[in-house]
């Protein structure tokens, strides 16, 4: 009989439940919030229902799909922070009610962790990891970072931003031309047949590994505005170009630090993670920009680039092989760094 861990996830607006047996990913349920689109994004108080309407049925069917009982169960790992403290406190308050009923180990894991970590979930036991330590470029709709991960506890932030992330970039320059939240798809999905050298939005100037994105909005948004003066329908005549060089200026922007942070620190392994890492522009260059210089590339799965609990189960494993478990008493948080 093997080690079953049951992973928590609800820091933002995925109420998420995935089962590991031995480190092998049994289930990975996923509920994504529809509600929050007439909004064009993420409202906390709508957030929190959400995840209480849903986590009783996610974690069910994350059990009947692993093929197991709860009382099966041998620790619980739950994503403590940082994220959005109604919705966190949902995920960290079933967690545990659920341990303290099955009288098993809680275990807390950082989301940021579980991102980076995420390379190591396995669908079989053979399944291949980077190897330590790692640069994890991890970029999401509220995070931009350049991470050196040096154990799968041992993590150090080289770089972040200093203002918006790079999903927001993509999320709001999005909705400047109307489209739908979340917006990074719909560039990704748009730009596939745009000029990515059509337009030229400014790039920021920051010294070190920093990114900020704050920049290219207020220029995306300029291009827009004064566009939109001499031609009404500028927006849906360009939509494509506009996208393509949107995205390709993103792309250019996060790899310009990348390229200062392998001369910092020359690894073997560069991985990236968090939602944005679904974008097929990114996940391109990436691999590109590692080829070129013989490092190995880690592109996540799709399914674990955006929020999920199978990254948060794995990042548990780690803690748990360690028997290093958190008290009932430990409260969420909405702000922790790496
Ligand atoms: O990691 P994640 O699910 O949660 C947050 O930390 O918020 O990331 C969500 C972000 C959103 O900004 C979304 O627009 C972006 O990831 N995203 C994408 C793509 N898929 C998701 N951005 C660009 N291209 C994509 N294909």
């Amino acid at each position: 009989m093997g080690d079953y861990i049951l992973g928590i996830e609800s820091s933002c607006d995925d109420t998420s439940a995935a089962v590991i047996c031995d480190g092998v990913l049994l289930s990975n349920v996923i509920a994504s919030q529809k509600v929050h689109e007439n909004f064009g994004g993420v409202v906390p108080e709508l957030a929190s229902r959400a995840h209480q309407e849903n986590i009783v049925p996610v974690v069910s069917e994350a059990l009947r799909e692993a093929g197991i009982s709860k009382s099966q169960l041998t620790a619980i790992a739950f994503t403590r922070g940082p994220g959005l403290l109604g919705s966190l406190l949902v995920g960290t308050s079933f967690a545990k009610g659920l341990a303290m009923a099955l009288n098993i180990p809680l275990i807390d894991v950082n989301h940021l962790h579980g991102h980076v970590l995420s390379h190591f979930i396995k669908r079989e036991e053979s399944d291949s990891h980077p190897e330590f330590p790692f640069l994890c470029l991890l970029v999401s709709g509220g995070n931009s970072q350049i991470v050196l991960a040096k154990s799968p506890k041992e993590m150090e932030i080289l770089g972040k931003t200093i203002d918006d992330a790079a999903g927001e970039a993509f999320d709001k320059c999005a909705k400047v031309m109307g489209l739908p939240y979340p917006g990074g798809p719909h560039i990704d999905r748009l730009a596939a047949t745009g000029d990515p050298g059509r337009f030229k939005f400014s790039k920021p100037h920051i010294p070190g590994l920093d990114y900020s994105f704050s920049g290219l909005k207020t220029s995306f948004l300029y291009t827009l505005r004064d566009a939109l003066k001499e031609d009404p329908e500028f927006i849906e005549k360009n939509k494509a170009d506009l996208a393509a060089s949107l995205q390709h200026t993103i792309i250019e922007i996060l790899l310009d630090k990348l390229a200062k942070a392998v001369k910092e620190y020359p690894v073997k392994h560069l991985a990236i993670g968090g939602g944005v890492s679904a974008n097929s522009g990114v996940r391109k260059a990436v691999q590109d920009f590692c080829d070129r210089r013989g490092i190995k590339a880690w592109i996540p799965e799709r399914a674990f680039t955006t929020d999920n609990a199978a990254m948060v189960a794995e990042a548990g494993y780690f803690k748990y092989l360690d028997g290093e478990f958190c008290p009932l008493d430990s409260p969420p948080y909405s702000r922790v760094t790496i």
